[in-house]
């Protein structure tokens, strides 16, 4: 029954909604390299990652406002783009893992670095590229869209019927509205806590922000709804989603900065913070002496693992339209420029980086303060109460946790905390208690004998996971452990400094637009003028301006219009000052470096 009613929900949404699909339903995909096979892509569009945001089921019975299935147009309201291959009916990125009647639905990579642009009446997937949806917009309607659920019985029994059944009884529906009141207290308090009145707007999302509400709101308070409601803060950094080609092998990755990159673990630990933020479950346990990572954690390391191996095979989108070859060769001298002649090789030229475990050579991403809005340091730089994770730490490589500490901090131990008992004590094969509640130990009388050991080598790139982006970080407990010293952390490395940015390579930036890391700069030509001749604001859609290099000035009429500060407002989060290389160029030299922009 339920499977007609969702099948006849999807064909209304075709039917009606949306336009944009219905006149291109094959987007050509741009070259991305002979690794990037169709194989590859249908992975990357639906592996699962361990995200749990909503059962299943319940998001098929779920209504919009007006009636129609909330899934009716895969989500293509909000920018998500459609995936034939799926057969729940859900959008590139959105998954449903576990056992048939019981799915949840999740979110994974694809869903935020996917992207499809439009250009003389035709449409281009990039995989990898920056995702053009209202985030947001999604997270808003979907709490909007539980509550009317549970506003009343009228309302909630047609739901119950749809996701039981009609032959279900009055105990699996009171069971029912019970399993969606704890869901709903949990989702509508993050939603109404972190999501900024002013709203994130088409491709951006302040996703550390996000991490911390997600990690530290939900995940560490006391049982039955681990809720910490008061650590939860507005998420009004939103940052435009990066394209993540050549991510895997930066030295450096996040837009400030603040992770190294490189080696696979890394990886992994870049990927298990991120789901972190995006739905997975982590619910850490302390018995007091020995904190359990992996309690009830949701995170799919085989998934993560497969995610960024896919990652890796995408190449940088090859420009699609014809160019001029010569006018490129001008525009690559130029660019190889010295800074002061308005040069950009110096920060964005592909150059040997750091080398990471086992011997990885990575590419250098300088991390640098180029003038631009320095919002993402204000997330960086909460303060919240640790709860159960009090007193946490990592022998050798982070402090133990306070009372209240850094969001950063809390988000460092829990990553390299999973990843340590996953690794080491998963397999029981090693005395490393990785991570120990100090603030009780010594209290706990008879605590047992503990032995701090060391990271194993192919683990101890973590100690640059995190690099708090604080001046000051807190001072280290003075704790013993039965007469064993606290080992020191050796986090050493410096900080990125307030308002400093990755430099990435420019492959493939052609398909990155907005530009900077707060989107607020439309095109690559309006890059190249100073910052007070920028245009102030832009509409944001799928819509390719291929002279300009970038968004189009022309969206549909219901795109969304971002409205930039100046630098008068740098910490805006909307401000489009600073980045000022190459403006003093003149026309003819400008138009050659967009030209050689376009074939990288
Ligand atoms: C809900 C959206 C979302 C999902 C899902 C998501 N990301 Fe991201 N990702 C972002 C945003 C936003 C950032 C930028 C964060 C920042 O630095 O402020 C980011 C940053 C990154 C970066 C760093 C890029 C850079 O500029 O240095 C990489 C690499 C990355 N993501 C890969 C992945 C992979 C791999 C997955 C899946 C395992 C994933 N992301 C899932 C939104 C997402
Ligand atoms: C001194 C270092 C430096 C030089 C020189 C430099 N850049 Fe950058 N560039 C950066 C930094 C740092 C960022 C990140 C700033 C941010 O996102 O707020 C950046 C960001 C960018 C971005 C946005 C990337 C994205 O994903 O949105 C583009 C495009 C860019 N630079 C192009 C150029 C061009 C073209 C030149 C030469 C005319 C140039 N840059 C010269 C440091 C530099």
């Amino acid at each position: 029954m339920r499977v007609i009613f969702l099948s006849l929900g999807v064909a209304i949404g075709l039917l009606t909604v949306p336009a944009a699909r219905a006149a291109s339903p094959e987007p050509i995909y741009v070259d991305q390299g002979p690794n990037w096979t169709a194989a590859a892509r249908a992975d990357f569009y639906s592996r699962d990652q361990g995200s749990r945001m909503i059962a299943l089921t319940w998001l098929q019975a779920l209504k919009q406002p007006n009636g129609q299935p909330f899934l009716a147009d895969s989500l293509a309201r909000y920018g998500y783009l459609p995936n034939p291959a799926n057969s729940n009916g859900l959008p590139v990125g959105f998954t449903a893992s576990g056992p048939t009647g019981t799915q949840i639905a999740g979110m994974t990579c694809s869903a935020c670095h996917t992207r499809q642009i439009t250009a003389e009446g035709k449409t281009y997937r990039i995989d990898g590229g920056p995702a053009i949806v209202d985030f947001q917009g999604f997270l808003t309607d979907l709490d909007t869209a539980v509550g009317q659920v549970l506003a009343s019985d009228a309302a909630f029994n047609p739901f119950a019927t749809a996701v039981l059944g009609a032959a279900a009884d009055a105990n699996d529906v009171t069971a029912l509205r019970q399993d969606v009141n704890a869901w709903y207290l949990r989702f509508h308090t993050l939603i109404t806590r972190a999501l900024p009145t002013s709203g994130w707007g088409t491709a951006r999302l302040d996703a550390v922000g996000m991490i911390f509400n997600r990690l530290t709101g939900l995940d560490l308070g006391p049982p039955p709804s681990y809720l910490i409601a008061e650590n939860i803060k507005k998420a009004d950094a939103p940052v435009r989603y990066p394209f993540i080609w050549n991510a895997p092998i930066q030295d450096k990755t996040q837009w400030p900065g603040f992770a190294d990159n490189g080696g696979d673990i890394l990886g992994l630990a870049r990927n298990l913070g991120e789901v972190y933020g995006v739905f997975g479950v982590f619910e850490p346990k302390s018995d007091g002496l020995v904190v359990n990572f992996l309690n009830n954690n949701s995170a799919n390391f085989d998934g993560l693992d497969k995610l960024e191996n896919l990652v890796k095979q995408i190449d940088p989108p090859k420009w699609p339209w014809l160019f001029d070859s010569n006018l490129a060769a001008q525009g690559k001298a130029i660019f190889n420029r010295s800074t002061a002649d308005g040069g950009c090789q110096e920060c964005h030229r592909i150059r040997p980086g750091q080398v990471r475990f086992p011997l990885v050579q990575t590419w250098a991403t300088p991390v640098q303060n180029v003038g631009t809005d320095t919002r993402e340091y204000d997330i960086l730089g909460w303060s919240v109460q640790t709860g159960v994770l009090q007193g946490s730490f990592i022998p050798f490589v982070t402090n133990p946790l306070q009372a209240n500490d850094l969001a950063f901090n809390i988000l460092a131990t829990s990553v390299i905390g999973t990843i340590a008992e996953q690794a080491v004590l998963g397999n029981g094969a090693s005395t490393l208690k990785a991570v120990v509640a100090g603030a009780q130990i010594q209290t706990a009388p008879g605590a047992p004998q503990f032995k701090f050991v060391q990271l194993p080598p192919q683990l101890r790139d973590l100690q640059g996971a995190f690099h708090a982006p604080t001046a000051q970080p807190p001072a280290p407990l003075n704790l013993n452990v039965q007469g064993t010293p606290v080992p020191k952390p050796l986090i050493t490395a410096a900080p990125p400094a307030t308002g400093s940015y990755e430099a990435r390579v420019m492959e493939g930036i052609w398909a990155a637009a907005p530009y900077l890391h707060n989107g607020s700069v439309p095109t690559l030509a309006e890059l190249l003028k100073p910052p007070a001749a920028r245009v102030k604001q832009f509409k944001i859609g799928p819509a390719y301006d291929t002279v300009n290099v970038g968004l189009a000035v022309d969206q549909l009429p219901s795109s969304y219009t971002y409205v930039t500060t100046d630098c008068s407002q740098l910490n805006s989060g909307n401000s489009n000052c600073g980045h000022t290389f190459g403006t003093t160029l003149s026309d003819q030299e400008k138009s050659a470096l967009l030209e050689y922009l376009k074939t990288l």
